[in-house]
């Protein structure tokens, strides 16, 4: 089978992890540290604060610039439902926004639509898709009209850009996560970045029990740091991390140039983008879409539905009465399907898959 994800982990990763544990110093301590500043200068910032996973990234971002109890977020009904989550969490609301039908972002013509039917939306949390940044022309000016505070989550488009800017500097905050499948990875973990000192404070405090000085609580936080062993990894991925992301990209051109089958649609890239293609995924038409994945299959061909559900359609939300209907989201859902695009695919594996999509 050729699987849908593999993380690439080479011999630089397995050394420096068995010197942190060889050091002693397993916990959060000076190896995160180096981490968090090397990933903020990789993404242009000035601040990173490293977490235990992208979920715990997103509710620290969301705290930390202020989202309270009550107040309304502004988002997409489409994506991993952990975008999603923290802002229930932290007891906000979240107010949902179909997407754009060929970039599978959040719609701005559906975030102005909100915006103007509820005037109490605080934030905004988008999330750059697949490795494609949202359309952040659109979004800016909505901001800056509407005062809202702005965050991204970027759990899947480490390096993306729009118009040459990093994804993940446009907001008050971005958040990363750095789960296995993700384009680098450090085991479980995550980070927020951020160029506002207030924010960075609040979030070091919040991921720490709320402590600034040892064992003085000036706020309610949690244990939400990342260890020295996973920051070792993050470290030797962030090197990494541009060969990879241009593998991932070679991969997408091999597939956009060689993909040719009347039921299957590539994916659309803006032309303004930077796509760092953490997936890359298909639309597949007439209603084939199961028929599809069953075939890849028989044929040994990972794939992926992301995302068979909206967010407010699923099962645990029941009780909460979102709107469920999104014109776009409803026809793409039945529609997307994302094939192998990680760096760790041979040229065989590439041949195969386009031969075996082809045939179908
Ligand atoms: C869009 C999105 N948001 C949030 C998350 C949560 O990240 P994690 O699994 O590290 O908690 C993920 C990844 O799983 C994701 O893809």
């Amino acid at each position: 089978m050729i699987p849908i994800a593999r993380p690439y982990i080479g011999n630089e990763e397995i050394e420096s992890v068995v010197k942190v544990m060889k050091s002693g110093m397993i916990a959060c301590g000076g190896v995160v540290k180096e981490f968090e500043e090397k990933f903020a200068s990789f993404n242009e910032v000035s601040y990173g604060v490293a977490t235990t996973s992208g979920t715990t990234a997103i509710e620290t971002a969301l705290k930390a610039s202020g989202i309270n109890v009550g107040d309304k977020v502004l988002t997409t009904a489409f994506s991993f439902i952990a975008s999603n989550n923290p802002i229930i969490k932290i007891g906000a609301r979240p107010v949902f926004c179909d997407i754009d039908k060929d970039t599978f972002n959040i719609s701005p013509d559906d975030i102005e639509k909100k915006l103007n039917e509820h005037k109490d939306i605080k934030a905004l949390l988008i999330v750059h898709l697949y490795g494609q940044s949202c359309d952040m022309r659109s979004i800016m000016r909505l901001v800056k009209e509407f005062d809202l505070i702005l965050i991204e989550d970027c759990c899947q488009s480490h390096g993306a850009r729009f118009e040459g800017k990093i994804v993940g500097s446009f907001g008050h905050a971005g958040c990363y996560s750095f789960y296995p499948t993700k384009n680098m990875t450090t085991g479980e973990g995550g980070m927020v970045v951020c160029n506002d000192e207030k924010i960075y404070q609040q979030a070091k405090m919040y991921i720490n029990h709320g402590m600034k000085k040892r064992y003085y609580h000036e706020g309610i936080g949690f244990n939400y740091r990342m260890t020295n062993i996973a920051a070792a990894i993050g470290l030797n991925q962030l090197d990494r991390l541009d060969d990879m992301n241009n593998k991932r990209k070679e991969n997408a051109k091999y597939y956009d140039e060689n993909i040719e089958n009347e039921n299957v649609l590539i994916p659309f890239k803006d032309k303004d983008c930077d796509h760092v293609y953490h997936q890359y995924t298909l639309k597949i038409k007439n209603g084939k879409r199961d028929e599809f994945v069953s075939y890849l299959n028989e044929n040994e061909i990972g794939s992926g539905i992301y995302y068979p559900l909206s967010i407010p359609e699923q099962e645990c939300y029941k009780e909460m009465g979102f709107k469920k209907d999104y014109k776009n989201i409803d026809v793409v859902k039945d529609e997307v399907v994302s094939i192998p695009v990680h760096p760790a695919l041979l040229k065989e594996d590439l041949e195969k898959i386009v031969k075996v999509i082809n045939a179908f």
